[in-house]
């Protein structure tokens, strides 16, 4: 895929996400259900924990994430179970899938075609198609507001489908300014890169899982290795290792929700740490006025930073030959 065209398609996340809220109430699920159990891997798996943190804040029905080939001996035929795979074709989420079909759990798959899409004709399951033709990691928007639109239109709202509309009115209203940090922050880390610094994402909860994407989308985007900072965990394992680290040098992404005064002053803690230790720090401030816009705003500017990164590197941003590697081979690895 052309990087021009990579870009294009996280700009074009408002219209990605409304194609996907133009289908609210297309898919539905009857069922009484006492838990959600979202499994997927990467790009695709990250959507099971946005949607668990936005069910967590609403205190909506409990989401589970699974990310394996393996499902959770809970499972039940209260359980709400969404396989997610964007190909479709991932050995993990079709071994989950088999082993959901064996429990009593209601099994939905999400995918833009492949084996799980074949699968779930085969078994009459409801196959929620996204589009396709684009990577998993940029169509998270896609997956996300699917898996949102199911939902609500089965009688478990986390997000309305105005709150949905919303977001993506907002979102686009700020892509320039997701384009514009997004530069800002490619060129530090090139820098801090050049200084061989050890890249950090740091942030608090409940942005757990933003943090986590920010690190999948360097690894894959820019072709680097980071670590993810999480507070308040973070100081209670994470921070001794600051006190005598290897590599000892570090360029610290620090995110904060600055509405969140707790949340600010967990980072203003780390942040004292960091520089005890001559870190470079960057700090991105989350906008937005939900958990839903904070949280799509953030991964639009760390995809968008994380592409620019891998061009000024000089590697290819789409490419991921090492999960083609390992793709290759997981079929054997699995089938003992
Ligand atoms: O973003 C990516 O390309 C990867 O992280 C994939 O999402 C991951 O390998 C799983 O593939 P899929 O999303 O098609 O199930």
């Amino acid at each position: 895929m052309e990087i021009t065209r990579l870009v294009d398609t996280y700009l074009s996340w408002p219209k990605q996400a409304l194609l996907s809220i133009n289908e609210w109430g297309k898919y539905r699920v009857e069922g009484d259900f006492d838990e959600i159990l979202i499994t997927g891997m990467g790009g695709s798996g990250i959507v099971g924990d946005y949607v668990q943190v936005l069910s967590a804040s609403k205190g909506a029905t409990p989401v589970y994430v699974n990310k394996s080939h393996l499902i959770p001996s809970f499972v039940s035929e209260k359980t709400l179970v969404i396989i997610v795979s964007y190909s479709g074709n991932t050995i993990e989420s079709i071994k989950a899938l088999e082993r959901a079909l064996k429990t009593r759990g209601k099994v939905v798959t999400v995918s833009s075609g492949g084996a799980l899409k074949d699968i779930s004709t085969r078994h009459g399951l409801l196959h929620v198609q996204v589009p396709p033709g684009l990577l998993p990691r940029a169509s998270l928007p896609a997956m996300l507001y699917a898996i949102l639109g199911l939902l609500d239109s089965s009688g478990i709202t986390i997000v309305s489908k105005d709150e949905a509309l919303e977001s993506v009115a907002f979102l686009e209203k700020t892509t320039p300014s997701c384009i514009e940090i997004g530069e800002e922050i490619a060129s530090w880390l090139f820098e801090m890169i050049r200084e061989n610094r050890l890249f950090v994402i740091a942030t608090h909860s409940p942005y757990d899982p933003l943090a986590i994407r920010g690190k999948n989308e360097f690894n894959e985007n820019s072709k680097l290795v980071a670590k993810v900072d999480i507070a308040p965990e973070w100081m209670h394992n994470d921070i001794v290792g600051y006190e005598f680290p290897v590599p000892s040098k570090f360029a610290v992404l620090e995110i904060l929700d600055p509405a969140d005064s707790v949340g600010a002053k967990l980072v203003e803690f780390m942040d004292r740490v960091y520089r005890l230790l001559d870190a470079q720090v960057y700090r991105l401030e989350l906008k937005g006025s939900t958990l839903l816009e904070r949280l799509v705003y953030g991964s639009l500017v760390l995809g968008l930073a994380s592409v620019y990164l891998g061009v000024k590197r000089g590697v290819d941003p789409a490419t991921t030959k090492s999960i083609a590697m390992y793709k290759s081979e997981a079929s054997k690895i699995f089938s003992s």
